[in-house]
């Protein structure tokens, strides 16, 4: 729902026990000291962040003006930029900054002081790269949720696409997490399907069927089923006999299912999806379970209306239908009972329901009936429905095959495996890398492409799929990040090493050894330590294109830095000096984009 102040418990949720090498945080806790000592009897929060200009220092403090306002209320008159400064007072000297300074409207900026943060990055590069640590909790992610018999379309890849990669970030920070496939794997459409079935392989029991084409499967039996009313009212015995688990029918609905699940298994290979399936029908005896529990310990809950059981949970204008008219449950129904679930037998802490927007209103109705039957606080546990704009087409219409069909996923991968290899000729790499080597890059481009679209993309929002801009080496994707990636990896290959010296060189390493004095040195340091407020931010969000951006303003530093410094030198003799502290800096980024790569579902290529 919006308006809403759910970042507040959102905060409280996610509980940090080591911020790492976050600067942020440890610049809110200076200032919160300060601000504490400057005005010990006004409470007002330290209000932290990036700046947007680098020319005005690397972070600002924004808690001036607010407290300006309400000292007022309390009688005290005194400017923004008076404040600014005594909270620059009281800040006094810190290991942390170089300089402060107040703008005219009583920002206060900061410049970090270079010395920490390469201390901070000394400690990178001989602890590795960590994420912050954060109370663990147990979360369930419902993901991909295709359904049976229709076949996945691209809706349900973005699901797989956000869902997968919020695993990985919540597995990285060593949550355990329940990664669940809710599919459609239950209702009355198998009915008509069961009853196709019989009719075009009457021996199916014995001779299993191929079929290859679901989509085309459902299509006949849907038309039979809206033409033909003899066929239709066979389809509902169909459903009456599966739902008393005559073990024929059960046959034909396994059969049905598993030829669904065949397919939506090759994507997942390809994408490196891991996911577990709990469909709908695991719900079925849950859901009679529910109706009874209902009526006993919730009736003031339920309502009749013309036949049908529903439910008007608080501040929801549209009530559930737990019960149909013909006595047969709903999506409703199904999802009320997976809530129970997941909440009382699951334990998790958090559930989290990776589904297009268009279903908000049914999810958050779905959540207000948990808590109106105070099956969960919102302060102790967060169950969200993480939405999703949709996929459109290059016509920004809804994404369709030229002839107006759903794309089929896996004829959509392989266009991109297509589309990357023309790419990597055109770039020359069939001449240096063996077969071997260009297959690995082909798939990882093309996949690792279609990931980081869909995820650096604001999520809420639609997003037009385009292979041209995906693939794209110039922009903001994943190409671009796997040439800057392979690109650093190779100068390390380049300078030629011994692993044995390198290790040694930063074991010894100390603010002495590292004249990291140049300014794209220094900013790439900086950009290095922010890693874990980026972390942070992203578990109160769950907006994985922070992560993307991130990534994209890392490579540019990087670019600049080697423009800038020279990481080997090559002396007119023809003798190369390798600057050691230089090489760390390349493999301590390279380091973090493996990271993130990780986190986003892109596998990384050494080399390119
Ligand atoms: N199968 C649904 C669909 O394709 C998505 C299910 C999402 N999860 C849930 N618990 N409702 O629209």
């Amino acid at each position: 729902g919006g308006g809403t102040p759910k970042l507040a418990t959102k905060i409280n949720y996610v509980k940090v026990e080591d911020y790492g090498s976050s600067i942020l945080y440890r610049l809110t806790e200076v200032f919160r000291v300060a601000i504490n000592k400057a005005y010990p009897n006004v409470e007002w929060p330290p209000l932290l962040q990036e700046t947007a200009n680098r020319k005005h220092g690397d972070y600002q403090c924004n808690s001036a003006m607010g407290l300006a306002n309400k000292l007022r209320q309390v009688g005290v008159n005194k400017k923004p930029t008076e404040v600014a400064q005594e909270i620059c007072d009281a800040v006094g000297q810190n290991p942390l900054i170089k300089t402060l300074g107040v703008s005219q409207n009583g920002f206060i900026n900061i410049f970090l002081d270079d010395n920490h943060s390469i201390q901070q990055f000394v400690q990178i590069a001989k602890q590795g790269v960590q994420f912050p640590k954060i109370t663990k909790r147990r979360v369930l992610v419902d993901f991909s949720s295709p359904n049976i018999a229709k076949e996945m379309h691209v809706g349900h890849l973005r699901s797989t696409i956000i869902g997968d990669s919020i695993a990985r970030l919540l597995e990285a920070v060593n949550f355990e997490v329940l990664r669940i496939n809710h599919i459609g794997d239950w209702g009355t459409q198998f009915g008509m399907l069961i009853a196709h079935l019989y009719d075009k392989y009457p021996d199916f029991l014995t001779n299993l069927p191929k079929i290859s084409d679901l989509q085309a499967f459902y299509k006949e039996s849907k038309k039979r089923f809206d033409e033909d009313e003899q066929f239709k009212k066979r389809a509902y015995e169909c459903v009456v006999k599966l739902q008393n688990k005559e073990p024929e029918f059960v046959k034909a609905w396994t059969l049905i299912c598993d030829v669904s699940k065949r397919y939506n298994q090759m994507v997942y290979d390809r994408l490196d999806i891991k996911i577990e399936d709990l469909g709908e029908s695991f719900y079925q005896d849950k859901m009679i379970e529910l109706i009874n529990f209902l009526k006993q310990k919730h009736s003031d809950f339920l309502k009749e209306e013309e036949g049908r059981l529903v439910a008007f949970p608080t501040g929801c204008d549209i009530p559930l239908t737990v019960v149909k008219s013909d006595g047969g449950f709903t999506y409703d129904t199904s999802d009320l009972a997976a809530l129970k679930y997941r909440i009382f037998d699951q334990k998790v802490d958090w559930a989290i329901y990776v589904v297009d927007s268009g279903q908000s209103l049914h999810l958050e109705t779905i959540y207000a009936a948990g808590r109106d039957m105070g099956w969960y606080k919102p302060e102790e546990k967060r169950v969200e429905h993480v939405a999703f704009g949709l996929v459109l087409g290059e016509d920004k219409k809804k994404f369709k095959t030229r002839s107006g069909e759903t794309v089929r996923l896996l004829d959509l991968l392989d266009e991109g495996v297509k589309r990357a290899a023309e790419k990597l000729v055109e770039k020359g790499r069939d001449k240096v890398m063996t077969e071997e080597e260009l297959k690995v890059a082909r798939e990882a481009v093309a996949y690792g492409c279609i990931k980081y679209a869909d995820l650096s993309h604001t999520r809420t929002q639609d997003y037009v799929f385009s292979f041209d801009r995906m693939l794209d080496d110039r922009g903001n994707t994943a190409v671009y990040l796997l040439y800057a990636y392979a690109r650093i990896r190779s100068i390390f290959r380049t300078a030629n090493v011994n692993q044995d010296a390198y290790d040694a060189f930063v074991r010894s390493a100390s603010l002495d050894t590292l004249p990291l004095n140049m300014p794209t040195e220094q900013r790439l340091i900086k950009h290095i330590l922010k890693l874990s407020d980026v972390i942070i931010l992203i578990l109160e969000t769950l907006m994985l294109h922070s992560l993307c951006d991130y990534m994209y303003q890392m490579a540019t530093l990087f670019t600049e830095f080697y423009n800038e410094c020279k990481v080997i030198d090559k002396k007119k003799d023809g003798t190369e000096i390798v600057n050691m502290h230089r090489l760390m800096l390349c493999d301590v980024t390279a380091n973090v984009m493996s990271k993130c790569f990780n986190i986003l579902g892109i596998r990384e290529v050494p080399k390119m």
